[in-house]
């Protein structure tokens, strides 16, 4: 066996231990005869696994009772679609803009209503969360829409927008499970599985119910209507049932290991080591805003793109894959997820040293 260090920003790695426990499981589940791939989602064997993971996940996260948790497929991008189809019922929200992952929910937003920018990162390459403090909010947003961690820049919130009585409604695909959250402060926080969690073809959902019961201005397509998956316990039809198997590892593993408070005490311990090192370089520059940094993922670049091509080139002998920056803004990225191992953050930043000290 040869793992290597996977910087991706996802899919990602995944711990060990749930990699080999998937493993042991995988000819023979729990005297099932069979694999979990094979399983019937109707089985007692299956429906054992969706409601320890829901459980496990509500017990995480702390999940207050009038919140419906659903696994569903599509991605981050479906939920682009569907939230404003289920949620815009008066056909006006408020977005705060952070990058690419709210331009493009801006723009399918824009097919069911009106979108107000009430704040735009975007004049300053969206290095910066906009100022939370300086946003008016309109009193008629259906809700306001935002992302959390903005994987291809590395920023993260520093702290939540004061949105008073409106729904919150939070993108956390790339910080989901990183740390302690308030969920009740959300009327949705939904994330594709692939960074945080397990492999990608599940989203997670968690929706309040009074959220979750506003009529759509239109009829909805079965598997659109949020409802529909609620009320079916996300059983309306086959579920990633593999997928959510993995996810429900993962679950029993963070619990495992101190829970989400330990998980932000060790992902803030890996971060300090890499932003550290970025401050004080003379050849890496970090690009997100220092009050706004995303523990997750670190971006960076050398002085020139050449350099960060030598750099990449160089990663290749000690097996560092995935560091290129997200195409749309170039550079270099590291991202360090729960599962990335602290060795895996103090190694990329011995290879960093021996980098600046051939080039100074
Ligand atoms: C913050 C964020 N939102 C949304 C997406 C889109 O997710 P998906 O590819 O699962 O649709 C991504 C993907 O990287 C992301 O990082």
């Amino acid at each position: 066996m040869s793992r290597i260090f996977n910087f991706s920003a996802g899919p990602a790695m995944l711990p060990e231990e749930v990699l080999q426990q998937a493993a042991s499981e995988m000819m023979d589940k729990d005297g099932s005869g069979m694999s979990v791939m094979e399983m019937s989602h109707r089985s007692k064997f299956y429906q054992k696994i969706i409601d320890e993971a829901e459980a496990d996940l509500r017990k995480l996260l702390n999940i207050p009772e009038n919140y419906k948790v659903l696994f569903l497929q599509g991605g981050a991008t479906l939920a682009f679609a569907m939230i404003p189809m289920n949620f815009m019922v008066n056909g006006k929200i408020d977005v705060i803009n952070t990058g690419v992952w709210t331009k493009k929910a801006i723009k399918d937003a824009k097919l069911y209503g009106e979108v107000r920018v009430v704040a735009d990162g975007e004049p300053n390459g969206f290095k910066t969360i906009p100022d939370l403090d300086s946003i008016k909010f309109n009193k008629d947003a259906d809700y306001v829409y935002m992302c959390d961690n903005n994987t291809i820049y590395g920023t993260k919130y520093p702290k939540y927008p004061n949105v008073g009585d409106l729904a919150l409604i939070n993108d956390m695909s790339s910080c989901f499970l990183s740390e302690p959250i308030d969920v009740s402060k959300f009327a949705m926080i939904y994330a594709g599985a692939q960074k945080n969690v397990g492999p990608a073809g599940v989203t997670i959902c968690i929706i309040r119910e009074d959220l979750l019961a506003r009529t759509p201005r239109n009829p909805l397509p079965a598997y659109l209507d949020y409802r529909i998956h609620a009320e079916n316990g996300s059983m309306y039809n086959t579920p990633p049932t593999y997928g959510i198997y993995i996810c429900g590892l993962v679950f029993k593993w963070l619990l495992a290991h101190g829970g989400l408070e330990e998980r932000k005490r060790v992902n803030e311990e890996k971060a300090k080591i890499l932003y550290d090192y970025l401050d004080h370089s003379k050849i890496f520059k970090p690009y997100a805003d220092k009050a706004n940094r995303s523990l997750m993922n670190v971006t960076f670049r050398t002085l020139s793109e050449e350099m960060d091509a030598e750099f990449l080139e160089g990663a290749k002998k000690y097996r560092f894959t995935n560091l290129k920056g997200h195409r749309s803004v170039g550079g270099l990225r590291a991202s360090i997820y729960n599962a990335m191992p602290i060795e895996g953050v103090k190694a990329l930043v011995a290879y960093m040293k021996e980098f600046e000290e051939a080039h100074l």
